[in-house]
């Protein structure tokens, strides 16, 4: 018999089961409500892709080209990607608390690049990546450096106390320059990452065997960008990453090292000076 209360009668839909609906990202669906929310603010649910714009190069390498100034470099790039990838400085210094697209946040660092870069520490404690609403942090790990050992203790201690807020980890895998950027490596060490607890892994683009990386690793990968290339080269491998497997593209110097960039932001800072 139907109840009845001060807005009538009321519709239980007896007949229609609850929504089940797995999680939309690869190896994500056991997490909890928080940490997916966060992932989705940085991959589309939609198509499960990302385009996260990188400009964290300063806490190892200062004002590299193109990041001389974040906040006429950056800001006006930053509505047009799926989620910013910064230190927190640049974040408190220069992004607008206005900004609401996904912010992934540096949580490595200790040697600029004058030193040994795989002898970093934590650089970042969860409460405050917490406290600024970020929806990832990123730590660099060094599989076949000196410091390999430290550098995934650092990640297995940012895997520990983001799941205590709620905020996944991101896997960087840093390839030393006597290491072979392979497949058999690159599996290596987005693999770790990802058993060792990495909520997504970005690494570099294989010619050869990327769609083995990609598969062989239980969540999603995202592509590194690298040196600045020509315009074509960059978006064709970008294409073929994504062809190949990987969620997206986490890309820095081609992006805001782009002479077409470069040459629009004199008029365009023209016009901000004259406002
Ligand atoms: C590298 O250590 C940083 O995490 C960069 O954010 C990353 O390598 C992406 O930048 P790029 O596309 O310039 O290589």
């Amino acid at each position: 018999m139907p109840e009845a209360d001060d807005h009538g009668e009321k519709s239980f839909f007896p007949d229609v089961p609850a929504s089940r609906e797995p999680f939309f990202l690869k190896g994500a669906c056991a997490y909890d409500w928080g940490m997916q929310n966060r992932l989705a603010r940085i991959f589309q649910a939609g198509s499960g892709r990302t385009v996260m714009l990188a400009f964290d190069h300063g806490y190892f390498q200062g004002p590299t080209s193109g990041l001389e100034r974040l906040d006429l470099n950056i800001v006006p790039l930053a509505p047009h990607a799926d989620a910013l990838m910064l230190t927190r400085g640049a974040l408190r210094s220069t992004i607008p608390p206005t900004y609401i697209g996904g912010i992934v946040m540096r949580a490595s660092g200790g040697p600029s690049i004058l030193k040994d870069l795989s002898n970093e520490r934590v650089a970042l404690d969860m409460e405050d990546a917490a406290r600024m609403n970020v929806h990832a942090v990123a730590v660099q790990v060094f599989v076949g450096g000196e410091h390999e050992t430290q550098s995934v203790e650092n990640m297995t201690r940012l895997v520990d106390s983001g799941y205590r807020y709620g905020i996944p980890v991101l896997g960087v895998t840093a390839v030393g320059r006597e290491l072979t950027r392979d497949a058999r490596y690159l599996g290596l060490a987005t693999r770790i990452c990802a058993e060792l607890g990495a909520q997504f892994v970005k690494t570099y683009y294989l010619e050869e065997g990327f769609e083995r990386v990609t598969a062989g690793c239980p969540v999603p990968v995202v592509m590194a960008g690298g040196k600045k290339q020509p315009v074509l080269d960059a978006l064709t491998m970008a294409y073929r990453a994504v062809q190949e497997g990987a969620a997206g593209v986490d890309m820095g110097r081609n992006i805001f090292q782009s002479a077409k960039l470069r040459a629009t932001q004199p008029e365009f800072h023209q016009l901000r000076r004259a406002e």
